[in-house]
């Protein structure tokens, strides 16, 4: 095969695999440079499949012998692997392979992190450890002995012994090669411990490197909480007697659900007060119960294939959305979902990256653990959710469980048990999974004696993926507002599915105001004929706390954009709306924090290109600048005592309640340190007794030009902290200002502890950069060549991590002439390099268009 002739992969070409593994026996003898591994394989013919050819996926292997029911053989090998003549009924393949783990930067299949062995097998990485049918749809029983010499040796399921220096663990779970793990090191165990509700005790451990023990305890209560709320709210029981997690520093994503041994990137579990943000903590107790929920939305069923990805992902992402909401306030995260899939999902939606939920076709797997996959995926969840309504829900998924369990399903079996469960047709449903590109959806109004119509008018523009797009089934959320302020008509959803369609309320006195698209309950961009007035009368009255703060943002950008191609002053009438909300205590300090937020310049480059318009990134930086220096002129009798009132004096606790009350007194901070000059945040700096409020404190004076020395001390203080050194670095790049942000980063870059080949750390400053609009962007074109120059020596060493930063690049055909010439001598120059990866290729063809 050539070099670069990857082959594409298509959904339509699935077919069983020939054979069924009644058991796996593994033996691992662990060595830094030259692991052997050991594999005991039982296969017998599948009666179900068409194709009987013997294929082992395999994959940088050393075969140091082959044997078929104990005579040796010879086999042929190929790009995927190798294949053998075989018996035609049950027979056992036994192999021995070479791998090397030290060698393996890519961080997929074995690997060391800081001297300790670790595996990642998601979504193709098993094949690195052996050969072996790597495909979801193989479901095996697997027993495996580790031999090294360390005190922590660990695998899947429970362990059957454990001797110094050999230890063997049995899962009785029949499990795909991806949810395979194997762990070894000098670890130290945080211990735990959970009864279920039937009454089987589990043995709960959080593993991690000497040194980290003080970072467990939130981590460990997460995951009990998680177990509870899973039993209480979708039924399901945890079912082995042992649950282990275990930190590792080198992690290419947030996290893996391997069964009964989650392995985590050390900033997705580790944290500490001293240490961590508020919004860490949240976000680390939300991807520990998304592992943990994976037990059974993955693991006990997993996918046919890696097609039907959204299978699991969409569902687990969302369960773990209505755990946070449940732990935490469900208005609060609700924005802050939408405003991630506004930020990551609708740029790839409406960019050369667009896919369908489930794709039809792919190079690289890899490549598609998307923010559509994960999080468009969850929103269609939640859309079917509101259409059959929350008994129906929980009986489908109830039947989904019974009927599936030990299977490898698709989105067919997901969307048969609701159909099921209602007997509604949901052919028209599945395009969801089907057609890429974000639906926009406009409603305008007629008015008549007591009568008001609600006009909607939906429309997918056209992409590569989906060239023709078909009308939606929406979900849309209605509530009416009268003059005074009062719900008149509390949230229905009307259930749209035509290009045009048009829905009555009737017996209504005065003209009410709609409330429309509640909860953004469906992933689309709305367009309503509303007046400011209108908006401003329901951000002051609306009843549904995701709308009221969705017309302070659309007043935001309205005002910002007519800053922008205008040159106008900022909207008074919004800035008087938000002060109101903001003033006002009986809201919850996190929502009010949130109405204090800006559309991002990204987002406002967006809004501006969908509108026909050119960004240009420089006016942007500067209308929000202008904007945020009004806000703090505006707000300034009402800024010091929001800060001063929120500001939490007593002990640290990372719960909604102090969370909410710090986050709204760090925006009256990022304002007051507009008018003080950074007083207030000198002050908040040198008492800080935890990230949150130090990390806050230090952003503030880097924007002000004085973080020096703060900055400084800082470094002083936590240089041996890896995961707030990541931090230290990344601030530096996201306050940089733009204009020599580049600076800042190559500066960085030659920082002693600037080790590039740490995905966490490479991320911390290039991932920054990306996300620093105007610097990135610099009319000169040395952000791009700059990244570029980056992502060029990254590939060799870790393919996976550099393609998912070439999205970086997606939005390159909304700039001018000139950034996209750069831009695309920049894409060109990367995709020239001779041994550039698959992975690497995929995104920047796609990209190219
Ligand atoms: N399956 C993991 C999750 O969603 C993500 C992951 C994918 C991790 C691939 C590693 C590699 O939680
Ligand atoms: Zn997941």
């Amino acid at each position: 095969m050539r070099e670069d002739a990857h082959q594409t992969i298509y959904l339509a070409d699935y077919t069983p695999y020939g054979f069924i593994i009644d058991s796996v026996a593994l033996q691992f003898d662990l060595d830094p440079h030259i692991t052997r591994v050991k594999s005991a394989i039982a296969f017998h013919p599948n009666p179900e499949a068409t194709d009987p050819t013997f294929l082992l996926n395999g994959e940088n292997l050393k075969l140091i012998s082959a044997k078929i029911d104990g005579k040796p053989v010879t086999p042929k090998f190929t790009a995927e692997g190798l294949t053998c003549d075989v018996p035609d009924g049950p027979f056992l393949w036994e192999a021995e392979v070479e791998i090397d783990p030290t060698g393996n930067t890519a961080l997929e299949g074995l690997y060391m992190s800081n001297g300790m062995y670790c595996t990642q097998c998601e979504a193709e990485g098993f094949r690195k450890i052996t050969y072996y049918p790597d495909r979801p749809d193989v479901m095996a029983v697997f027993t495996v002995t580790i031999n090294g010499p360390h005190p922590v040796l660990l695998s899947n399921g429970n362990p059957i012994s454990t001797d110094t220096h050999s230890a063997q663990w049995h899962d009785p779970w029949p499990k795909p090669a991806y949810l395979f793990a194997l762990v070894a090191g000098d670890l130290v165990a945080h211990p735990g411990s959970f009864t279920t509700k039937s009454g089987r005790d589990v043995a709960l451990n959080l593993y991690v490197r000497p040194g980290d023990e003080g970072k467990c305890a939130f981590g460990m209560q997460a995951l009990k909480d998680s177990m509870k709320w899973d039993e209480e709210v979708y039924g399901r029981e945890y079912d082995l007697d042992l649950f282990n997690i275990v930190a590792v520093d080198d992690f290419n994503m947030g996290a893996m659900e391997n069964k009964g041994l989650n392995v985590f990137n050390s900033s997705a579990v580790l944290a500490s007060p001293a240490t961590s943000t508020d919004m860490n903590f949240e976000r680390i107790e939300a991807i520990i119960a998304h592992e943990y929920f994976h037990n059974w939305t993955g693991n006990r069923i997993t996918c046919r294939d890696w097609f039907q990805l959204c299978l699991k992902e969409g569902l687990t992402v969302f369960r773990d959305s209505q755990f946070t909401s449940d732990m935490r306030s469900a208005p609060v995260k609700r924005i802050g979902d939408v405003i991630d899939l506004r930020a990551r999902q609708f740029p790839e939606d409406q960019g050369p990256l667009a896919h369908p939920v489930r794709p039809a076709s792919f190079q690289e797997i890899n490549n598609f653990y998307t923010a559509t996959v994960y999080e468009k995926g969850a929103e269609v969840i939640g859309m079917l959710k509101s259409l059959v309504g929350d008994q129906a829900y929980s009986d489908a998924v109830d039947l989904y469980f019974d009927r599936h369990d030990g299977q490898a399903c698709t989105i067919e079996d997901w969307l048969k048990v609701f159909e099921d469960t209602t007997s509604r047709d949901l052919t028209q449903f599945k395009r969801w999974y089907s057609q890429a590109g974000t639906p926009c959806l406009s409603v305008t109004e007629d008015w008549d004696h007591g009568k008001l119509t609600l006009n909607f008018k939906q429309h997918t523009p056209p992409s590569a993926a989906t060239p023709d797009p078909q009308p939606q089934v929406l979900p849309i959320a209605v509530g009416l507002i009268d003059q005074d302020g009062d719900e008149v008509e509390p949230t229905v959803v009307l259930e749209m599915t035509q290009a045009e369609q048009s829905f009555v309320f009737d017996n209504l006195g005065t003209r009410p105001i709609a409330s429309v698209l509640r909860g953004f309950s469906a992933p689309v961009v709305l367009t309503q004929d509303l007046s400011d007035a209108d908006r401003a009368h329901l951000l002051a009255h609306d009843t549904d706390p995701f709308n009221r703060w969705e017309q302070g943002r659309i007043l935001a950008r309205k005002s910002l954009i007519a800053m922008i191609l205008e040159g106008k002053n900022p909207n008074k009438d919004w800035l008087q709306g938000i002060r109101a909300v903001i003033g006002d205590e009986h809201l919850d300090p996190a929502y009010r924090a949130l109405m204090l937020g800006l559309p991002s310049q990204s987002e406002l480059a967006r809004a501006l290109a969908e509108d026909g318009h050119t960004p240009d990134p420089d006016i942007i930086y500067a209308a929000v600048e202008t904007t945020s220096d009004a806000m703090a002129k505006s707000y300034a009798n009402l800024v010091p005592t929001l800060y001063m009132r929120h500001t939490v004096t007593e002990a640290y606790q990372p719960n909604a309640a102090q969370s909410g009350k710090r986050a709204l007194a760090n925006a009256a901070l990022s304002l007051l340190t507009r008018t003080d000059g950074g007083t207030a945040a000198q002050k908040q700096y040198d008492a800080a007794d935890n990230m949150t409020q130090q990390l806050n404190a230090l952003a503030n004076l880097i924007r002000v030009g004085k973080g020096s020395t703060a900055l400084q001390v800082f470094e002083a203080q936590w240089r041996n902290d890896r995961l707030v050194m990541d931090k230290w670095f990344g601030l530096q790049v996201t306050e940089a200002d733009p204009e020599d942000a580049h600076e800042v980063v190559e500066t960085l870059t030659k920082h002693a502890d600037f080790n590039w080949k740490n995905p966490n750390r490479f991320r911390s400053v290039l991932g920054a950069f990306a996300a620093n609009h105007a610097g990135f962007h610099h009319a000169s074109g040395a952000g791009y060549r700059l990244l570029a120059d980056w992502l060029i020596k990254l590939d060799p060493v870790n393919p996976q991590t550099t393609a998912r930063m070439c999205s970086a690049f997606q939005t390159w055909k909304r700039y001018d002439a000139n950034r996209q010439d750069m831009i695309k001598t920049e894409l060109d120059r990367i995709l020239a390099q001779p041994k550039l990866s698959r992975d690497t290729k995929e995104m920047l063809t796609r990209i190219r268009g």
